[in-house]
């Protein structure tokens, strides 16, 4: 039934008096569709100023410039906000601009007390560009958002405007973290690591070469621990020459968690 067009008793009475063969007569149909296709879609479909200026349409000049404006542009904040652009100029934000992070601020130009634009203060923003990604160029300054600070906004410690590269950590929990850790819920919680260890300070830049001292004799934590010390508060005492002459205190205590079975 489909192919009606080709059984010959269906066929006009001219039709085969055309000397084309028949793959000929077909193409034709499809050409001529074409053409009314194309014909159609110049003058109903395309848009009225198409090819007038080229491949271009030309009335996308005038329709591009009435779109309202949203951004100003960073020159126009400084008018009103000059000491966040200062403060920003030689900083590492130096090349992202107001707007990225305040969302485009034309009307807040236009009326400032009207529209104020937003100050971006959850911790969202930032890993927009700062989030590990291994396909970043190396070097630039990235972070696991999970285990660097969490529930803290970026803002209690980086500056927006002017953040700071990191320095080497202070504190010594910051490298020794395991150990800060098992101090922080043991008896000595209360002690500074500094009370057992002298750390000279080039320790913290660079730990090998400059290591800190650790206690040696007996007689250190007898300062405290001692019958007779002179050490103030409720210390648990034990007599130094009968508990366990023989060895160093932390064979059986360990030092960053004491503890007695
Ligand atoms: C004509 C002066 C003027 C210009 C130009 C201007 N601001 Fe402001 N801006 C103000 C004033 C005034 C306020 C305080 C408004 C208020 O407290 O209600 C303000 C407040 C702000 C705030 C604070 C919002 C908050 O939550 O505290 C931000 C952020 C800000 N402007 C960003 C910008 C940026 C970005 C630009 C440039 C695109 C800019 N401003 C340009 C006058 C200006
Ligand atoms: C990297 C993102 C970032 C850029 C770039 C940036 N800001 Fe901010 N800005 C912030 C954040 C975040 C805060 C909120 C800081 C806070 O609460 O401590 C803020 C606060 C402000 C405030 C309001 C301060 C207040 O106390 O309410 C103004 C005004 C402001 N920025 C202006 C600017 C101007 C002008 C520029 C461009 C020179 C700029 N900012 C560039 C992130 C940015
Ligand atoms: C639009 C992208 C963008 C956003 C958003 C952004 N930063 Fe940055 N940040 C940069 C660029 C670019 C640098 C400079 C990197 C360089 O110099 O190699 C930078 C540098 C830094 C540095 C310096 C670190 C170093 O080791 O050099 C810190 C810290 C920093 N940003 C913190 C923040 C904080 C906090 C926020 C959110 C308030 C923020 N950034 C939002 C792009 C961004
Ligand atoms: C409690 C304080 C604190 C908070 C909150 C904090 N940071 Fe940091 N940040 C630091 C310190 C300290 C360093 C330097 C040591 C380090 O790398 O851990 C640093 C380093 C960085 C660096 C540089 C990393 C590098 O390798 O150069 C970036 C970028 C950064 N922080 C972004 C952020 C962003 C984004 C947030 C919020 C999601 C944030 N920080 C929250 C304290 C903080
Ligand atoms: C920048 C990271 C960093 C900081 C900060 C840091 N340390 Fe260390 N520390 C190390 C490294 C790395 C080693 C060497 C570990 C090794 O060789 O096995 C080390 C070793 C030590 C040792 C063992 C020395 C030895 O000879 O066995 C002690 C004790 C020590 N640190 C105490 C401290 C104290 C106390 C502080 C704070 C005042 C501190 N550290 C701060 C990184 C650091
Ligand atoms: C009560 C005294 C005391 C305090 C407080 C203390 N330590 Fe120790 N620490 C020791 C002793 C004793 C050793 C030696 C253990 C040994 O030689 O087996 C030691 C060993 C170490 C070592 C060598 C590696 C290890 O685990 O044995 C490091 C690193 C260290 N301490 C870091 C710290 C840090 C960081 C703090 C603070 C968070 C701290 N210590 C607090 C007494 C202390
Ligand atoms: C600066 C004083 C001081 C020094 C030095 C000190 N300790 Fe302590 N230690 C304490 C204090 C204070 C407590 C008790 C805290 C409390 O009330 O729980 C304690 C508790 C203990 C306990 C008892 C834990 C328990 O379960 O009751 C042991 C064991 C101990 N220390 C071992 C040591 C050893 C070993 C050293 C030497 C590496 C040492 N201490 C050095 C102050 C010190
Ligand atoms: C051979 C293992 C061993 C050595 C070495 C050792 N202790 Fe003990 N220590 C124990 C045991 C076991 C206990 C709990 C039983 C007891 O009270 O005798 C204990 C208990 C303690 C107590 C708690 C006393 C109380 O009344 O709660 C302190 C404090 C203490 N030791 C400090 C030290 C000090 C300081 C040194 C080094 C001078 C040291 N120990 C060396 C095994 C040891």
């Amino acid at each position: 039934m489909l192919n009606f067009r080709f059984r010959p008793e269906l066929r006009m009475p001219g039709w085969k008096s055309i000397p084309f063969p028949d793959q000929i007569k077909r193409l034709l149909i499809i050409f001529i569709i074409l053409v009314i296709m194309l014909i159609t879609v110049r003058n109903y479909l395309m848009p009225p100023t198409f090819v007038k200026e080229g491949h271009y349409r030309a009335a996308a000049i005038d329709s591009i410039l009435a779109l309202p404006i949203h951004y100003a542009g960073q020159e126009a904040c400084s008018e009103c906000h000059d000491e966040y652009v200062a403060l920003k100029q030689t900083s590492y934000h130096q090349n992202v601009a107001c707007e990225v992070c305040h969302g485009p601020g034309a009307n807040h130009v236009e009326d400032p007390s009207e529209n104020t634009p937003s100050a971006p203060r959850q911790r969202g923003l930032c890993p927009l560009c700062h989030i590990y990604n291994a396909s970043k160029p190396t070097g630039f300054p990235q972070i696991n958002i999970v285990t660097h600070n969490p529930l803290e906004p970026c803002m209690s410690c980086h500056e927006p405007h002017d953040p700071k590269p990191p320095q080497p950590p202070e504190e010594c929990g910051a490298c020794h973290g395991e150990i800060a850790r098992t101090k922080a819920v043991s008896h000595h919680a209360a002690l500074e690591c500094t009370q057992c260890h002298s750390a000279p300070e080039a320790h913290k830049k660079d730990p090998r070469s400059f290591r800190p001292s650790k206690p040696r004799k007996r007689t250190f934590c007898g300062g405290c621990h001692g019958e007779n010390a002179e050490s103030a508060g409720e210390i648990p005492r034990v007599d130094l020459q009968s508990h366990e002459p023989d060895h160093a205190c932390w064979q059986c205590h360990y030092p960053h968690y004491p503890e007695v079975r």
